[in-house]
């Protein structure tokens, strides 16, 4: 770590309060001079620091910034490694390569903007900078490849109940994975795994989440319009730190028992669709249908117009007006 690193990460973890220079000094193994340099240039990035007169530095506030302390300082669940980038292709990619080399479950990559995010069924996920939160998490689970639709409807009640928590806004889950609120979709879900072919079970799995915190300037682009909504009005991105905190420590609350299914009960309550009509997606073909609600496997229950039914596992469905 960085001279620079060190010392916002000390301001950061103490919430508010003032941290001596001399404590900087020793912790960074600097000089009280390098301490000063090293705030100056913070306050240059957009950090707002005040010195007090022999009582040190406190951090006012973090402009907005993407930061691991800040993250950490909000943080219950022990044990997370925390990476924090401004900008990145796609937190999932990045993620992928420190899982090959060996790096422990519980590894999180977050980023303020990716020029390369992927979304489910080989889409983009656009994620400009300042709008949103870009988030991955490195598991290794004792999960078949058939069980890993857990974790994607664990994280989506993760997601649902950190959004609740630190917007106030009511949430659903368009299932299998997708978060919406006021009807409009502002969080996805993308889980990407590594199976071990000798065992048939996973190797790793990347839950990538990615949040709409605020409408980009002009607005979402054409071809996401009609359905993405961001959770709160422009400029109030500053909620990103809390949000990866509540959403990693939501995720990992239930991550110990996803067999149990605990988590069923609330995921099938927030479910959208139920009693919806709907298009099933298969291939070019959409298939008119009406949801009738999720089963114990996270299948969604449909029924077509011929009165057959069907509890569909995986596939894409959208909504079609009444
Ligand atoms: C979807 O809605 O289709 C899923 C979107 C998942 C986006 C997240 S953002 C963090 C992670 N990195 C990616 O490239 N994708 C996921």
């Amino acid at each position: 770590m960085t001279t620079k690193e060190i010392i916002l990460d000390m301001l950061t973890l103490s919430r508010g309060k003032p941290v001596s220079g001399a404590a900087m000094a020793e912790k960074a193994g600097v000089s009280r001079a390098a301490v000063w340099k090293a705030v100056c240039a913070l306050r240059e990035d957009g950090f707002a620091i005040d010195a007090v007169t022999r009582g040190g530095y406190t951090l006012r506030s973090d402009g907005g910034r993407l930061t691991a302390a800040g993250i950490s300082a909000c943080l219950e669940t022990e044990g997370i490694r925390l990476t924090a980038l401004e900008s990145v292709d796609s937190t999932n990619t990045y993620l992928r390569a420190l899982a090959e080399n060996g790096a422990p479950e519980k590894t999180v990559v977050a980023a303020a903007e990716q020029t390369a995010g992927r979304g489910r069924s080989g889409k983009r996920f656009l994620s400009p900078a300042g709008t949103g939160l870009y988030m991955s998490i490195l598991l290794r689970p004792k999960l078949t490849m058939a069980d890993s639709l857990l974790i994607t409807t664990a994280a989506a009640v993760a997601a649902a109940r950190a959004i609740e928590t630190v917007t106030g806004r009511g949430t659903q889950i368009k299932w299998v994975n997708d978060v919406y609120v006021d009807g409009k979709k502002v969080c996805g879900i993308l889980t990407e795994g590594a199976l071990d072919l000798e065992s048939g079970g996973l190797r790793y799995a990347i839950l990538g989440i990615g949040v709409n915190i605020c409408a980009p300037a002009g607005g979402f682009a054409p071809e996401i319009r009609d359905i993405a909504g961001a959770l709160l009005p422009d400029g109030a991105a500053e909620c990103r730190a809390p949000l990866a905190a509540a959403m990693i420590d939501n995720f990992f609350a239930l991550y110990p028992r996803l067999a149990e299914k605990t988590f069923f009960d609330e995921y099938a309550s927030r479910s959208l669709l139920d009693g919806k009509p709907i298009e099933v997606l298969r291939g070019n073909t959409r298939i008119p249908a009406t949801a009738l609600g999720i089963d114990r496997d996270f299948r969604l229950r449909v029924v077509y117009a011929d009165g057959e039914e069907e509890a569909l596992a995986a596939g894409e469905v959208s909504t079609r007006p009444l």
